[in-house]
């Protein structure tokens, strides 16, 4: 009978330890009890960017990033991109269930009754330099809020709880325009309640003298998907911030603070503002394979190709190109979409991607879409913030309720120098100090 179990034998001391198999995975802590002597501390895994650690149990998001699949809850992303709604997908990532149909409305008035924010918001987004990253911005804002929201402090109150995840919903489309509008310098716009989640946004983003903005349909919808897409994905860079962060207890503003400077990074959520600005760099279909070649050869990377988990077609991706026709109908193509394409034809046959597996990410097309719409290159990563602000909370509350959960605390491999005594800054020569 085959055992759930893994035998190690320790070449150091000769014995054998049996160490329990669940889910695939064996914890960390087993390998604790396999010493070379009493005073050794034990043995621990050593994994500095968490590619084979598992930090927690979660039954948020699944992805097999082989097969290309993704699904929230269990709910295929192609299914919910195609027949649900963004503030549906935010119930069902944050409450783990599709809600009733009057679950779904009371859901959407709470989120669209706390789409303002206090005006003393709008005092420290206009200190801001007039050329301000609005994802900076944005970071500090939501960080500001918990100054505002006290009550916020009471993390394991399930009620305090939810009236923030309403609040954080509602408030980031509002401090993300807002951040917009202070950027170009126009007036801000404030919530239109009569509207959509996303047409308020674009509300607030585009709104200029008309009395009533009107979204176009098309684009409304094309953003709600794009929201829909970025809502989770499991135990990404921001996630684990979110996690990480929330582990101390502190309140769900600061920590969705630390997850969005999190995804303020290039390699994570600043990575569909990259791929645009590197087709902008190619310039032409005639000029992609002369950039293939500079990738192969190490000089650069393609900006939206490969990924941690995916090493297959992102579907997130598969579903975007889609949308794409749809918006170009609207607001005439771009001319970054024919580079787009000829970049993914030939790397796709190429020896080196395929060899490496690296296929188009979610941001390889979303960045064409967002400046199709109109969205400045810098507002991208504020787009996806707004749409993985369900997705952060989901993490958080699972981390917060998972009686497993500890403060978060890696262990680490030390190499720096043993003990030495300290030398008094006079008697310390150039030579024997580090240049400052
Ligand atoms: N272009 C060219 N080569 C690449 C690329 C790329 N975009 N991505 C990875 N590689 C190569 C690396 O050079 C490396 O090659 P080697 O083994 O011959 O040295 C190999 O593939 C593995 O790369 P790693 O950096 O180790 O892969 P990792 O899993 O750490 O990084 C990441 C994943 C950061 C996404 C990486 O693929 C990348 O930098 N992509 C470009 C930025 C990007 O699109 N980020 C968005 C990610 S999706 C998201 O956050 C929503």
């Amino acid at each position: 009978m085959a055992k759930d179990t893994l035998t190690i034998t320790d070449n150091r001391t000769g014995k054998s330890y049996e160490i329990p198999v669940t889910d695939g995975t064996i914890r960390a802590m087993d390998l604790r009890q396999i010493k070379t002597s009493n005073d050794d501390f034990g043995l621990m895994s050593y994994d500095p960017a968490f590619v084979n650690t598992a930090s927690c149990r979660s039954a948020v998001t699944f992805i097999d990033g082989d097969k290309g699949i993704l699904r929230y809850r269990g709910y295929p992303i192609e299914q919910l991109a195609e027949q649900s709604t963004f503030l549906e997908v935010a119930y069902l990532t944050v409450k783990g269930e599709l809600p009733a149909p009057s679950h779904l409305n009371a859901f959407v008035r709470n989120i669209t009754l706390h789409t303002i924010i206090h005006e003393n918001i709008t005092k420290f987004i206009d200190g801001f330099h007039y050329d301000a990253h609005p994802m900076g911005i944005l970071v500090s804002t939501v960080a500001a809020l918990s100054t505002f929201y006290p009550d916020a402090k009471k993390i394991f109150d399930a009620e305090s709880r939810k009236l923030q995840t309403h609040r954080l919903i509602a408030k980031m489309p509002t401090l993300a325009a807002f951040a917009y509008r202070h950027s170009v310098g126009m007036p801000y716009a404030y919530p239109d309640n009569d509207l959509s989640y996303t047409g308020n946004f674009l509300n607030m983003m585009l709104k200029r003298t008309e009395l009533k903005y009107r979204p176009n349909p098309v684009l409304e919808r094309a953003l709600d998907v794009l929201f829909i897409l970025h809502a989770d994905h499991e135990q990404n860079c921001s996630a684990n911030a979110m996690r990480s962060v929330g582990s101390s207890h502190v309140d769900p503003y600061s920590a969705v603070a630390a997850a969005t400077a999190a995804l303020y990074g290039p390699l994570h959520g600043g990575a569909n503002e990259q791929a645009v600005r590197m087709l902008a760099e190619i310039g032409s279909v005639q000029n992609v394979a002369g950039y293939i070649k500079r990738v192969k050869a190490g000089e650069t990377r393609l900006q939206g190709f490969g990924h941690r988990i995916y090493k297959n077609y992102d579907p997130r991706a598969k579903i975007i190109k889609q949308i794409a026709d749809e918006v170009f109908a609207v607001t005439g193509k771009s001319p970054l979409i024919d580079i787009a394409l000829e970049l993914e034809r030939i790397a796709l046959q190429d020896e080196y991607f395929i060899s490496h597996r690296l296929y188009p990410n979610v941001d390889f097309y979303s960045g064409i879409i967002y400046q199709a719409m109109g969205f400045p290159l810098d507002m991208f990563p504020v787009l996806f913030a707004i749409g993985r602000t369900p997705g952060w909370i989901a993490q958080w509350q699972e981390m917060l309720l998972d009686p497993e959960t500890r403060i978060a605390r890696p262990r680490q491999v030390y190499v720096g120098s043993q003990r030495r005594d300290y030398v008094p800054v006079a008697k310390r020569s150039d030579d024997t100090t580090a240049a400052a």
